[in-house]
């Protein structure tokens, strides 16, 4: 699977860079949508089928509607768009695929996801007002919850398998409250929820425009990046089970806190992400204690785990390393241990071709790129089990992400989005 793209092949010249997107829309529209879920402090809070994210995913399809685009919602409601002007032959063909998400992490920023979303339906747009002829549709979509409220990347993991009812009734929100729960309750059907998974034929390729999140490419001063790959994602959730007793008469030594147990347990995290080398990075952001009052020993603790290698071997490793040493600290607390690390996303290598076509793209308009891996998960890395897939970085002022600090220029943004036009066009004529 992939593209070749040989080298005789005048990639540039089918690039037309008078054609591009609209950036005065693009960046109206990245500035609307960043008002949505807006918190005092200037960040974002839209977790999956929160309020906030139903008002953007609501303001998302109008926009669509507004341009005469079709929307589906599948299972999980990923959304997926299309032009109705396009020949029925051409149509029925693979389809180029482009998008991100809209959903964000508690606090987060304006671009991280939103920018590749947006983008995604102005090339469409565009591709659409200008009637571009294509040998085969371009779609924009938005993937559900990737942030992993409640399993990381989900809607795009639900396009590559099915989940089951069983997954389904497992999962929990950051605020506790049962998927199943959540999803009912906002008007979806879980029969439909366990079949989504799609059939790859109907895809051609697949191409991402994020923010880079990281430093990278403003210390090398190119305004594009050109992902080589996407580094593996595991995590779940950890808890111990100890006694609540009073926190004044209980001894020291005749203690069974859970807590104690969970902070002797995250403190071995970076010295077993150390043992896996540089590239291994492990994170415990949330953490639960039961019964939660000052004065009582913590009896229960479940705190998060998030866990990432760029090569799989690694973070089976990983993975085995903080399950044997939570049983470890559990045994020498004198609590109960159950570790729930669901499943591993692989980490990927990302399409040559398409790589090749991007670093051509930014060339044909004289940007300079660089190519680099990805340290954060996208729902790329899902599509990539299903398809030829890329990704396009734009520069992080400071390298800042999942903060109300994020940000880009917006000739990054506006870079950015003609790159994925040009590359989206090569793809699809
Ligand atoms: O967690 C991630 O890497 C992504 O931002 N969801
Ligand atoms: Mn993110
Ligand atoms: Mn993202």
């Amino acid at each position: 699977m992939g593209f070749n793209v040989p080298s005789h092949q005048p990639e540039g010249k089918v690039l037309n860079s008078n054609f591009s997107v609209d950036a005065n829309r693009l960046i109206s529209d990245l500035e609307t949508l960043g008002q949505i879920g807006r918190t005092p402090g200037g960040g974002l809070r839209r977790s999956s089928f929160s309020s906030a994210d139903t008002e953007a995913r609501n303001w998302y399809i109008g926009r669509c509607n507004e341009a005469g685009l079709t929307v589906k919602v599948d299972g999980l409601r990923n959304l997926i768009v299309s032009s109705p002007n396009i020949a029925d032959h051409i149509a029925g063909r693979p389809a180029v695929w482009s998008g991100s998400h809209i959903d964000t992490v508690p606090n987060g920023g304006r671009f991280d996801g939103a920018l590749g979303a947006i983008a995604a339906l102005e090339c469409l747009r565009r591709i659409d007002e200008e009637r571009i002829p294509l040998a085969r549709p371009v779609c924009s979509v938005v993937f559900t919850d990737e942030e992993g409220c409640y399993a990381n990347l989900l809607g795009s993991s639900a396009l590559v398998t099915d989940f089951s009812l069983a997954e389904l009734e497992a999962m929990t929100g950051r605020d506790g409250d049962r998927f199943v729960d959540t999803f009912v309750a906002a008007g979806g059907r879980l029969r439909e929820a366990t079949q989504t998974k799609i059939d790859p034929s109907m895809l051609h390729a697949m191409v991402e425009l994020h923010i880079e999140q990281g430093p990278v490419l403003e210390r090398l001063g190119h305004q594009i990046g050109v992902v080589t790959g996407i580094v593996g994602l595991g995590g779940g959730s950890i808890t111990f089970e100890g006694r609540p007793d009073h926190a004044g008469t209980m001894p020291m030594t005749s203690r069974k806190d859970a807590l104690i147990a969970a902070a002797a347990l995250i403190v071995e995290f970076p010295v077993l992400a150390a043992r896996a080398g540089p590239d291994a990075v492990i994170t415990s952001g949330m953490i639960r204690v039961e019964p939660g009052s000052a004065n009582v020993v913590p009896e229960f603790t479940c705190f998060s785990v998030d866990f990432r290698h760029p090569d799989l071997n690694q973070m089976l490793a990983l993975e085995a390393e903080i399950t044997s040493m939570a049983y470890f600290i559990g045994k020498q607390y004198g609590v109960g241990v159950r570790v729930d690390l669901g499943k591993t996303i692989p980490p990927v290598v990302l399409d040559h071709g398409i790589q090749k076509i991007i670093t051509t793209a930014a060339g044909a308009r004289g940007l300079s790129s660089s190519s680099l891996p990805s340290g954060a998960g996208h729902d790329s890395q899902n599509m990539a089990m299903l398809v030829p897939t890329g990704m396009i970085f734009v520069p992080s002022i400071s390298g800042r992400s999942h903060c109300p600090e994020e940000d880009t220029s917006c000739s990054d943004v506006k870079d950015g989005a003609n790159v994925l036009l040009d590359t989206l066009v090569r793809l699809a004529t």
